[in-house]
């Protein structure tokens, strides 16, 4: 999500040398790499690789301490990887590319209708349209299984998933990523994503001059290019229909789009910029995290029993929950934010000062210092998470109990530049995992092993995730349902 931008970040997510002392590590681990290096250098030490230098901040105090002092404009560096296609193609910046006071404006505009709690239930129809698909497949897969409740391959459905979420509440339009059958033009879309994000790395990392002679580079441009084909079309789409409305004196209908199209704040440049970094940013990320819930829930029968009263007590007999039946489910809530605790699916993330000198620890850092700030390592502490390896969503619970330090885990990030997408991530979240875990009870896959969790920008597993759907019989739920 924020490493294919940000250069430092990146360099760091390959596998950082340790700088400025004598020892020199080169790591490929999964995300625990961090763990070690605060157990060998502490919670301040500076990593680096080739011309990329940051200074790791791998404490909550530390944590804190720099987020407390963001900037007016908080930037997270060098974008440059994502804003050279835009350059080229004169296509405008989104929230992830922009910085300074454009990016405040932007951002001023597309947080409307997202970032409040409030914003998010206006999506909740949208939303359960697409989770009804996403148990639909379940059962079709289950049915075309061996043993007839088996789902393979979890986080390419969810991928599946989150896409046809986003994309519905996007683009204001259904795109088929959940039918049997993906069409074609949805199929190369998803393509062009993975293309964009697999040639990331190796363009962020080779020699401008190496790009007219590997083919790299021009593989990386054709993925730009099929993403913004695709929601270009989109976006043109919905644009006809708001005018042929406007043509006809008829009220202009629509939800987000509508709102950003009809937005004399934003020109239409702006709008396929940003609504094709929404779009990258909201997939991987809420289908990851999905993921490995399913993953802690199918592991923990107790925690996963808890939930399912919870849901069945509030949400009785077939109704479908509703974005405000959330509020009534404390439990689904933290099994979420535990999950995110224990795979936070961003797990660095980067700030640069931009504007002044800062002091951070008792030390001086001139400005244009990089700082990553180490998420997965943070909330693996032990001081703040007693039992950090432990799945206990009852530690987020608000039932008298002292709650952790709210800095020991902030998967969503901080302050203003925090992620604009979290209230419709929570939301898809919440309503997937409460209707799944009402009709079966999820049981792993004893053939696929240990799963591990990898550092590929986000969070993923290092292997196949398969998990068994049971289907539950209507009177399981021993609260007064
Ligand atoms: C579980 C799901 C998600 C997680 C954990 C997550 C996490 C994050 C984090 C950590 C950041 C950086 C914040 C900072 O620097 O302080 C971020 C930024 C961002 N996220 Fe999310 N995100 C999720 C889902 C989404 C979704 C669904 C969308 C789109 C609707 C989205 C859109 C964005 C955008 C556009 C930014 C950049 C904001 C800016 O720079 O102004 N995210 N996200």
């Amino acid at each position: 999500l924020l490493g294919p931008g940000c250069l430092l970040l990146l360099a760091t997510l390959l596998g950082p040398l340790v700088v400025g002392s004598s020892v020199t590590i080169v790591c490929r681990e999964g995300p625990r790499r961090s763990v070690y290096e605060k157990q060998l250098y502490g919670p301040m030490y500076k990593v680096g690789m080739g011309r990329f230098n940051s200074i790791a901040l791998n404490s909550v105090e530390l944590l804190e301490e720099l987020l407390r002092k963001d900037e007016k404009f908080p930037s997270r560096g060098d974008m440059s990887l994502w804003t050279e296609y835009r350059d080229l193609r004169g296509i405008g910046y989104g929230p992830f590319t922009e910085e300074g006071e454009k990016w405040y404006k932007l951002r001023t505009v597309l947080n409307k209708r997202m970032m409040h709690p409030k914003d998010s239930v206006q999506y909740g129809d949208v939303v359960n349209e697409v989770v009804s698909d996403l148990i639909k497949r379940i059962y079709h897969l289950r049915r075309i299984s061996p043993s007839g409740d088996l789902v393979t391959n979890l986080s390419n459905e969810l991928y599946r998933f989150s896409l046809e979420g986003i994309s519905s509440i996007l683009f204001e339009t259904r795109i088929g990523c959940l039918e049997e059958e993906i069409p074609v033009e949805t199929q190369d879309f998803i393509d062009s994503i993975a293309q964009m994000f697999s040639y990331s790395m190796p363009v962020a990392m080779l020699p401008k001059w190496s790009r007219n002679i590997l083919p790299i580079y021009r593989r990386y441009i054709a993925g730009w290019e099929g993403i913004f084909k695709f929601s270009g079309k989109l976006i043109d789409m919905k644009m006809e229909a708001i005018q042929k409305r406007v043509e006809t004196d008829q009220e202009v209908e629509g939800e987000y789009l509508t709102y950003l199209l009809s937005n004399t704040k934003m020109t239409n440049k702006e709008v396929y910029g940003s609504v094709a970094e929404l779009l990258l940013a909201g997939v991987d990320t809420t289908s990851n995290t999905m993921m490995w819930a399913m993953h802690l829930l199918s592991r923990d029968p107790n925690a996963q029993d808890t939930l399912y009263q919870e849901v069945s007590h509030c949400i009785p007999g077939d109704k479908i929950p509703s974005a405000q039946d959330v509020n009534r489910m404390p439990y689904l809530k933290a099994v979420i934010k535990e999950t995110l605790r224990m795979y936070p699916v961003v797990p660095m993330n980067a700030r640069i000062m931009v504007e002044n000198d800062i002091i951070i620890g008792g030390h001086f850092f001139t400005k244009k210092t990089s700082f990553t700030m180490c998420h997965y390592a943070i909330s693996q502490d032990e001081k703040t998470f007693p039992e950090p390896s432990k799945f206990k969503p009852e530690r987020w619970l608000r039932d008298g109990r002292v709650r952790p330090n709210p800095f020991g885990s902030i998967p969503f990030g901080f302050g203003v530049r925090g992620c604009v997408g979290r209230r419709i991530a929570e939301l898809e979240m919440y309503l997937a995992l409460s209707r799944i875990i009402k009709l079966f009870e999820i049981r792993p896959d004893p053939s696929i092993g240990e799963v591990k969790a990898l550092n590929r920008t986000v969070l993923v597993a290092d292997r196949q995730v398969n998990l068994h759907f049971m289907e539950r019989t209507k009177q399981s739920c021993t609260l007064s349902c």
